[in-house]
């Protein structure tokens, strides 16, 4: 058969499901991976869905990760996002020539999740505003494509189920799912944890997280905008879009926890917040501060605060408290002794996609999946007994359903009140 554009791309896909194929149907020995690596100059074609600040910085990672990757196709609810972020990514020396997104691989409106999912890529980076991100996991392992997903993956206990169940059809693919739960990825934090896993700390009694921080950005609406268009151009302010600030931002700290646990997960949590600062209504009906205690089945506590005031004392920290002392998970030290020298960097950004596009050239598929759900639980649990007033169990958790719109188009959005404890 002549060689045409078509079969390249055919046989490139062939040799990417066949890694995959192998590494979960008959096992790959290390002498094969090894081969299989070696084999793996062949271009790796990456789409974009949500051209934001996250979305561009995972592209960087992703083209600065492999050199043999490209972007061909980007799609984003809104067409002005994606012009701009293009342009600043193809003035990049180091991997500009491999933005090659032509104009018929530019995706606007809702839908564009699925024209770039159905376009000729291999691996998508799914960087929107949480509530969408159970279906686009879904469409892109139903197409077959490895995915970098973002943080958190869901808004909702049904959300979360969804997000499970795609994982685990993720597994039978030998599709990689790798989260942006970066953390996990980071040099220093991964020999810290190995250490309390091994004893370091002795047995832990308790976990204290905290993710204390200033107000984010806000985006004037603009004369012609419907309320659909404000809520998702400001999507942090609308639990159905973000999951509030315990979901969209302190998650990093939970997950953190759940790590340092070796992914056990609390019982319950009871929880207090509200919002004092950000009250406007242009703010949504999200909440600017929570405080929680996270109680695991043998007793083990973990207090957690997060909140988004400018003006006060930021405060990102973690300890892990144990029979034999504490381990500062942000200084690296445990029991105050450094297990990272404070010079030495590494990028877990980076990191992420170094490990993702290594285990696709390898066929040994990554799956993230149970901890990156578990962990958006965690969160959405706490959320929920901050709203309500009342404590809340893992299992009460999974139900937890936060109301969307109807139907996905530019007109009315849901309505946005806030939730007051004990009444609501
Ligand atoms: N891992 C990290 O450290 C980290 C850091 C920042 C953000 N994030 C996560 O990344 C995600 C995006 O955050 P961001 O800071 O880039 O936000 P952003 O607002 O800069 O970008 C989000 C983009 O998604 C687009 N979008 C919204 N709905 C869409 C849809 N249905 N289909 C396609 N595009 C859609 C928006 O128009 C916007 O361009 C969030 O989940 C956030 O929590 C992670």
């Amino acid at each position: 058969m002549a060689d045409s554009p078509n079969s390249q791309s055919a046989s490139r896909r062939d040799f990417i499901k066949t890694t995959g194929a192998a590494a979960v149907g008959v096992g790959l020995t290390s002498a094969m991976a090894g081969a299989v690596h070696a084999a793996g100059s062949e271009t790796l074609k990456v789409g974009l869905v949500g051209c934001g600040g996250r979305g561009s910085g995972a592209v960087k990672d992703a083209l600065t990760a492999d050199p043999a990757a490209e972007l061909v196709a980007v799609g984003d609810t809104f067409a002005d996002r994606m012009g701009p972020r293009i342009r600043y990514l193809k003035r990049n020396r180091k991997y500009g020539d491999r933005i090659k997104v032509d104009d018929d691989h530019i995706f606007a409106g809702f839908d564009a999740y699925k024209q770039v999912i159905d376009s000729d890529v291999d691996v998508v980076l799914l960087a929107t505003p949480p509530h969408f991100r159970p279906a686009h996991l879904a469409y892109a392992i139903e197409k077959g494509k490895h995915v970098f997903c973002e943080k958190p993956v869901a808004v909702d206990g049904q959300g979360v189920r969804s997000v499970m169940e795609t994982c685990r059809q993720a597994k039978e693919k030998g599709l990689s799912v790798v989260s942006g739960l970066c953390y996990r990825y980071h040099e220093p934090k991964r020999e810290l944890m190995k250490r309390v896993h091994d004893g370091a700390v002795g047995e832990i009694i308790a976990l204290h997280t905290s993710y204390n921080t200033g107000e984010l950005w806000y985006n004037r609406p603009q004369p012609g905008w419907s309320p659909m268009e404000t809520q998702v151009r400001n999507w942090l302010y609308y639990t159905w879009l973000s999951g509030d600030l315990i979901n969209e931002q302190h998650i990093h700290s939970l997950d953190k926890m759940a790590w340092a646990m070796q992914d056990e997960y609390p019982v319950k949590v009871s929880s207090i917040g509200g919002r004092i600062k950000r009250t406007g209504e242009e703010f949504g009906h999200v909440y600017d501060h929570f405080c929680s205690v996270y109680t695991y089945a043998d007793g083990t506590k973990c207090f957690s605060t997060c909140r988004q005031q400018s003006g006060c004392t930021v405060d990102i920290n973690d300890y892990i408290m144990g029979t034999k002392g504490t381990a500062d998970v942000m200084g690296h030290r445990i029991r105050g002794f450094e297990v990272w020298p404070k010079d030495r960097k590494t990028d877990m950004y980076l990191k992420e996609h170094e490990e993702l596009f290594a285990a696709i050239r390898a066929g040994e598929p990554i799956n993230d999946g149970d901890y990156m759900s578990k962990s958006t639980l965690m969160a959405i649990m706490a959320r929920e007994s901050a709203y309500s007033g009342k404590d809340v169990t893992w299992d009460e958790a999974f139900d937890i359903k936060v109301p969307g719109p109807s139907e996905y188009v530019w007109g009315s959005a849901p309505e946005a009140s806030v939730r007051i404890p004990g009444i609501a």
